[in-house]
């Protein structure tokens, strides 16, 4: 089957990213990264529920701490720990395209959805300069980050523009063209940070990961060469004959 069919088969709310949170262990490199601190206002953005907020305003003492998300559910069952622990913490049900951030120093913005990044990106444009937002895989659409702790990545107001993909590379990945090391290491590095630290099938994301970063880049024209290096004409054919899982379509002539 195609690698596209085999996500199919995926439960949708984790495919589509809905129900996927961040670690308490990567929001403390995140916060420990962007240096948060007493100075800063918070917002979390699809919060999804409190352990952001309550890890900024508990362990990194924020002056204020603000999780928005647009499921009632969540926010409410969220709402409810808040108070149990009496932690100092906002959590709003609100779609993100209409909140008002304006007074926040530091946004953590973990979206894939081409529509919200456009729509945010037209508001974050207009924060005060200094503003940090943090994404996490790669920057704000055609910018140049501020500042990388792979996957982690801080955009800062005003933003720079990038001249061209090889920019973004650089300034990301520390490379002018990606090879099949470079598409390892950075596929480790997104599993291990945004995984659990028990996870089981680490490897076998990883060899996903590595093939679907360097398929993409070929087909951007961006790996060193257009040769397809033997490690990753190996893994392509591991997955095909050990998980029936094939990548060779993606691969544009
Ligand atoms: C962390 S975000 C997105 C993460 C996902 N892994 C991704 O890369 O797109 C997921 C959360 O955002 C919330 N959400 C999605 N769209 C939203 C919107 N327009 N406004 C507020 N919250 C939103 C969802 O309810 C969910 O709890």
């Amino acid at each position: 089957m195609k690698i596209e069919e085999y996500l199919e088969t995926l439960p949708k709310n984790i495919l589509s990213g809905e129900d996927i949170h961040l670690s308490e262990k990567s929001f403390r490199e995140i916060f420990r990264f962007v240096d948060l601190g007493e100075d800063d206002i918070f917002y979390h953005l699809g919060c999804g529920d409190e352990r952001g907020i309550e890890i900024a305003v508990n362990e990194f003492k924020v002056k204020k701490a603000v999780g928005l998300d647009n499921n009632s559910e969540k926010i409410q069952q969220g709402k409810k720990i808040l108070e149990e622990k009496n932690i100092q913490g906002e959590l709003i049900c609100k779609n993100i395209e209409e909140s008002d951030i304006s007074d926040a120093s530091v946004i953590l913005f973990w979206f894939t959805d081409d529509k919200i990044i456009k729509q945010m990106f037209e508001k974050f444009e207009n924060l005060k300069p200094g503003t940090k937002v943090i994404t996490i895989w790669g920057p704000l659409p055609n910018c140049l980050p501020d500042n990388v702790n792979f996957p982690y990545i801080v955009n800062k107001v005003p933003f720079k523009k990038a001249q061209n993909m090889q920019d973004q590379l650089l300034a990301i990945f520390g490379v002018k063209c990606i090879d099949f090391v470079t598409a390892w290491e950075f596929a480790e590095r997104y599993t291990k940070s945004i995984g659990t630290p028990e996870i089981k099938n680490d490897r076998f994301l990883t060899i996903i990961q590595t093939l679907v970063i360097w398929i993409n880049a070929r087909n951007l024209g961006v790996t060193c060469g257009k040769e397809i290096p033997e490690s990753i004409q190996t893994y392509i054919k591991i997955m095909k004959m050990n998980f029936d899982i094939d990548f060779e379509h993606l691969l544009n002539e």
